[in-house]
């Protein structure tokens, strides 16, 4: 895993977005791979201002999101098809046949989940995978205790992940499973950037690089990637060695 350290998620965020424009020009069929939560935010916003200042043709990119609630509709500003929509969609012109999102309104989520392993196939797999950690090791929802080789699934959300997340849910109750993408799906991704960022997340920043793939750290899996950057602020770094 490469590590950068930089001074705030503002800079992370410029870097990353200008790395990502630059991709989508030698490769305008690019297939990128979003999270939600707080922590891409800046770069959502870095990579808009820098797509409204260079134009960049993006009608050929396809994204597929990490993960979902479940059930949830699409309408419920909760939801991360609202989120996205909201921060990077609409803002970038996406077209709803270019963004792909597991669905929280699904009936069946057997056949939304292998449908989902379906769609990522068929353009040849992710070649750019962004994503946040969660204060216990998750990435997208798989949860500590997930197996290295799963796909994507219906998980019921941890404890922590619920309490951590409640909070964005004022008068709605938070649901209580998710869908996701499986650990096995993002470790196939090419080429991978993980953000974390801010004190809340140095604890577990830490623990992630000392630590073996474990399943109890399920991030820990992107130890056996070959092509992983780990993208930190002060705040995310201040409990390695380094600082
Ligand atoms: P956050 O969530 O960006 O809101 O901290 C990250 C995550 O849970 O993956």
């Amino acid at each position: 895993m490469k590590i950068e350290i930089l001074s705030s998620p503002e800079e992370i965020g410029i870097k990353l977005a200008r790395k990502l424009y630059r991709r989508i020009m030698l490769q305008p069929k690019l297939v990128v791979g979003l999270a939600t939560g707080s922590t891409p935010l800046p770069f959502y916003s870095a990579l808009v201002s820098l797509v409204s200042k260079k134009p960049l043709d993006l009608s050929r990119i396809t994204t597929f999101n990490l993960d979902e609630y479940y059930p949830i509709g699409r309408s419920n500003c909760n939801s991360y098809y609202f989120f996205m929509n909201k921060y990077l969609f609409k803002l970038l012109k996406l077209n709803d046949t270019q963004v792909n999102l597991l669905s929280g309104e699904a009936k069946d989520y057997h056949t939304e989940c292998k449908n989902y392993e379906g769609r990522i196939k068929v353009v040849g797999g992710i070649d750019w995978q962004l994503l946040g950690i969660g204060v216990n090791g998750h990435i997208g929802f798989n949860e500590p205790g997930s197996e290295f080789n799963s796909l994507t699934r219906r998980v019921r959300l941890s404890g922590s992940t619920i309490e951590m997340n409640r909070r964005f849910f004022s008068n709605d109750k938070i649901p209580f499973y998710a869908l996701t993408m499986g650990l096995k799906t993002i470790l196939s991704a090419k080429d991978i950037h993980l953000i974390a960022t801010g004190e809340n997340k140095s604890r577990i920043v830490r623990k992630l690089i000392l630590t073996k793939p474990s399943k109890k750290l399920p991030a820990s899996i992107l130890k056996l990637h070959h092509n992983v950057t780990i993208w930190l602020d002060n705040a995310s770094a201040k409990l390695l060695e380094v600082n």
